[in-house]
């Protein structure tokens, strides 16, 4: 029988103590409608609290940059209206036992133009160059740039006043700051631009500038191998890119970086430990000496992906991500969909209650409970 007992160990970085090991990934669920959380957002975060996640990121929300989004229904981070609603999510999972980081996020040109919240300001980029790799705009000043990388440290200095206990960094799937990382994208020749450290300055900028806003709060990075457009994409090829890549991260003082993977269980490089050597957190944690959180698949037997085509998802075993969790592999387990389904899974698998853990149906998308 699986033994849960690895992700009910409690977890300390900086002066923030989690309960357990269990984080709530980030999913945009687009029900704030302008862009304000509203009571059924408050209510949505606060009975996950309540049911036991360890720490919870919430869906993607965007900084001030007024081409962050496509979506006028995803939540602003910034201005009095939507602060005000982030102030009573923060509030009742803080009342329900709860930790929570906002992920702040901006999409970069991911966002088709004339579309999201202010749909007549352009799309921002690293060279204005879109996921295919089309010239569309000019490239950005530096100035520029240097204000996309301040619009979220304003965002993460407003998530420490109103109290949030860490923030995370959207570094990942093709938005903006993986656009810096990319060289598809990133074709710029300045310091933010040529050799892989170079393209991880921006995420350098933001991390340093997110640290002057919030003192001691642990801040976390999301980043990826894969692009929305190209599940195939690699930014690093070998564990010594992936060292090069990371190095820029820590030195600029991350704490935690989120490794986001489609399936927990995959080796990043089996060429070099085999098919079930160390996910891209393993690596990560290795090569950083950072702690790590992994995702992907957790409790479910297909990927994340099929949800955004309709499709569900069997439950599946935990054992092989509790084992490699207690092996050390990494220190945190972020769980999506089974979350977004189920709001007591965590509750049902600290008391071993596994034969009620639910499939992933893909109409829990268009409910919201
Ligand atoms: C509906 C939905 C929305 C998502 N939105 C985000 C997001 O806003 N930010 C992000 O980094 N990842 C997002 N993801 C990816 C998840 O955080 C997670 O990495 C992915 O679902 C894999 O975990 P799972 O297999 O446990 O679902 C989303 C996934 C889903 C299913």
């Amino acid at each position: 029988m699986t033994d849960a007992s690895p992700l009910f160990r409690s977890f300390r970085i900086r002066n923030l103590t989690l309960a357990n090991r269990i984080v709530m990934a980030p999913m945009t669920r687009s029900r704030s409608p302008g862009g304000f959380p509203n009571d059924a957002n408050v209510a949505y975060y606060e009975r996950r609290a309540a049911a036991g996640v360890g720490l919870i990121l919430s869906e993607g929300t965007l900084t001030r940059r007024r081409g962050a989004s496509n979506d006028a229904d995803v939540p602003l981070f910034w201005g009095d209206q939507a602060l005000a609603g982030w102030q009573r999510v923060i509030d009742a999972v803080h009342a329900a036992g709860g930790k929570m980081a906002p992920q702040l996020w901006h999409q970069g040109m991911s966002r088709k133009p004339g579309t999201g919240h202010f749909p007549d300001a352009p799309s921002d980029g690293p060279s204005g160059v879109t996921l295919m790799g089309k010239k569309i705009a000019e490239e950005p000043s530096e100035a520029e740039v240097l204000d996309m990388a301040q619009a979220y440290a304003d965002a993460a200095g407003d998530a420490k006043r109103l109290g949030f206990d860490c923030i995370e960094l959207h570094g990942a799937h093709a938005y903006l700051i993986d656009e810096f990382f990319w060289e598809r994208t990133n074709q710029r020749t300045d310091r933010f631009g040529g050799s892989i450290e170079k393209r991880a300055e921006f995420a350098a900028e933001t991390i340093r500038r997110c640290r002057a806003a919030v003192g001691e709060l642990p801040i976390i990075i999301r980043i990826s191998q894969w692009k929305s457009v190209d599940y195939a994409a690699k930014l690093a090829q070998t564990p010594e890119e992936l060292e090069r890549w990371v190095r820029v991260l820590v030195d600029a003082g991350v704490d935690i970086i989120h490794c986001s993977q489609r399936r927990l269980v995959e080796p990043e490089f089996p060429g070099i430990d085999g098919p079930k050597g160390l996910n891209l957190a393993g690596w990560v944690k290795k090569l950083s000496g950072l702690p790590t959180i992994s995702v992907g698949s957790v409790g479910l037997t297909s990927e994340f992906t099929g949800a955004f085509k309709g499709e569900g998802s069997a439950a599946g075993k935990l054992d092989e991500a509790i084992e490699r969790l207690d092996r050390g592999e990494f220190d945190l387990m972020a769980v999506g969909r089974a979350l977004l389904q189920d709001p007591e899974w965590v509750n049902k698998v600290e008391q071993h209650r596994f034969d009620e853990l639910r499939d992933y149906d893909a109409r829990a998308l268009q409910t919201y409970y």
